[in-house]
């Protein structure tokens, strides 16, 4: 089975850490080597690139965001509490709702007005939900609609970013919808109903999507022929004082390059001013081909997200490199068409798919659990997104609670933050930074794929400037060995640094209802001598470094 053909169904403890700070002379490494080079600016992170994705799919919205006013779970206006106060410590940007495939099927009239009268429909993702999956799951009751889901941004301090429906409502819905959160205290009637339900002052919602993966479950149209439905109903689109809107157009599925030329070449074609009128293209790219070759199926060549060996821990590793390409790729052929790259990328969902059975509720569809391999996966691939600060202007996690690669998982009152979400706790350091060139030379890692002498990067990661702050993050992916690597920062001297790990003694680790604490991130202070210091990166971990320069 495919991906299409999938979503066309559903539409039917960490270890003893060492981080030392020593003079470059007692350096035990065999010439590993971190040069950052402060002349060398790439460009500024966007910190649109640490945004998250939370689809009205099985657990992710009912019971992971939303449990409901009245619910004894903690909440603040129905919204679950643990979650609005862990996401302040990871300063989100944005967040992408309601979809995913969903949004094509969602008609954002039905969740707006008097909660007791919004109608109950079937969702999108009803007819895969899997037996013991709970009745909230496959009938929509609309409860967390726009209203809720501003509600939610605001109490996290996100921008919304919204999925419009391009495959089954017409193109006056969308501008209705911009109309509803956009439009100005009692201009309209949709602005009157917007205040009715307490929310006199406008959404000002800037970031729209102008549907999702069209190429498949948002209407399987060919690239040209989504241009033509991205003319339309992006044609004459209300705007107000207050909100510019960025429009992020449907993007390829992995390496479709055909689908990034055709749809440029299709929007030229009418009037090559439009390119400039496009803010993103989306990208999406899940990591789940882990059968090393052996198989293309979507069902059988997933990996398992729990039980894994050291082959499949270096395996979904190298696969999550993947994503650079990618960029590179697309952000060429978009060049074609949009020679001073007024378009940037949106990666508006990435991150690794496993075969089902990992839940920690049954019954959520498509819920995994992260364990320290997603951490560095994850890491690792915000690190590409810092590397190209010029093309990525913004990209969601797929998906922010109880799915895929999540931040969170939660159920009724229990809750935890898993290996990922403590990814973004550190990383969230570099948002609004200075890229700067990074150089790693460390030696490659070498291991036996299936009889093949296979090797993998030793080291690698990016840095950002801050004023005085440099902030450094690198991923060890090493099992079994630390890597001792000397730092060198050109064009600026280190007087002080601290260190975060995250780490553990096995690689399966991961963090649950009951025990939340397994995998945590650890400072630890480093005193820093001589112009060249040495840190140890500890196996199979993610470190922070934050260096004071002067
Ligand atoms: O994240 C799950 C699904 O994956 C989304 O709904 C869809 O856009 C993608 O195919």
């Amino acid at each position: 089975m495919r991906r299409r053909e999938f979503l066309r169904n559903a539409a039917a403890g960490a270890g003893v850490l060492v981080l030392r700070s020593v003079p470059a002379a007692f350096a035990q490494s065999a010439g590993a080597r971190i040069e950052i080079l402060v002349d060398e600016p790439l460009g500024t992170i966007s910190p649109g690139i640490y945004g998250h994705f939370a689809e009205n799919l099985s657990g992710v919205i009912y019971d992971g965001v939303w449990v409901g006013e009245h619910s004894k779970v903690p909440n603040v206006g129905g919204i679950r509490k643990e979650l609005v106060e862990e996401m302040r410590k990871i300063n989100p940007p944005i967040v992408r709702f309601p979809g995913g495939c969903f949004a094509d099927s969602y008609d954002w009239r039905d969740g707006i007005g008097p909660a007791d009268k919004r109608p109950r429909r079937t969702n999108f993702w009803s007819s895969s939900e899997p037996a013991s999956a709970p009745d909230t799951h496959r009938y929509d009751a609309n409860q967390f609609g726009t209203n809720e889901f501003m509600q939610f941004c605001r109490l996290i301090g996100a921008q919304p970013y919204l999925a419009a429906n391009l495959r089954s409502l017409p193109a006056q819905e969308f501008s209705r919808w911009v109309e509803y959160c956009n439009s100005p205290p009692g201009s309209t009637t949709l602005a009157d109903e917007r205040a009715a339900a307490g929310f006199k002052d406008p959404f000002n919602v800037r970031y729209w999507g102008v549907g999702n993966e069209s190429w498949g479950c948002g209407g399987n149209f060919t690239a040209r022929e989504y241009a033509v439905e991205y003319r339309r109903f992006t044609a004459w689109l209300p705007k107000y004082a207050g909100a510019e809107l960025s429009l992020i157009a449907s993007g390829p599925n992995d390496e479709e390059w055909d689908w990034t030329r055709g749809f440029l070449e299709e929007i030229a074609r009418k009037d090559k001013d439009l390119i400039e009128e496009i803010y993103g293209l989306a990208l999406h790219h899940y990591t789940w081909n882990l059968s090393r070759g052996k198989s293309t199926d979507w069902d059988k060549a997933k990996g398992d997200a729990v039980k894994f060996d050291v082959l499949d821990w270096y395996e979904l590793l190298r696969e999550g490199d993947v994503m650079e390409s990618l960029i590179d790729g697309h952000w060429k052929a978009m060049g074609e068409f949009d020679p001073t790259h007024h378009i940037k990328l949106a990666v508006d969902e990435w991150g690794p798919w496993y075969r089902p059975g990992s839940e920690l509720t049954p019954g959520d569809q498509i819920e995994q659990l992260p364990t320290l391999r997603d951490a560095l996966f994850s890491a690792s691939t915000l690190d590409i997104f810092n590397r190209h600060p010029e093309k990525v202007a913004l990209a969601c996690c797929a998906q922010l609670i109880n799915c895929l690669n999540s931040l969170y998982l939660a159920h009724e009152d229990r809750f935890c933050v898993t290996p990922v979400g403590h990814v973004f706790a550190m990383y969230a350091a570099h948002q609004g930074g200075t890229s700067l060139r990074t150089h790693f030379s460390v030696p490659e890692i070498h291991y036996d794929r299936d009889g093949e002498a296979a090797s993998m990067w030793g080291l690698r990661g990016s840095a950002s400037l801050h004023g005085k702050e440099l902030v450094l993050t690198a991923v060890n992916p090493n099992v079994h060995e630390a890597v001792d690597a000397q730092i060198a920062v050109r064009g600026a001297r280190v007087k002080s640094g601290t260190a975060t790990v995250l780490t553990a003694s096995d690689m399966h680790a991961a963090n649950t209802f009951q025990q939340r604490q397994v995998v945590v991130p650890k400072s630890l202070a480093a005193e820093i001598k001589g112009d060249a210091p040495v840190f140890r990166f500890p196996p199979a971990s993610v470190v922070k470094l934050v260096l004071q320069v002067g």
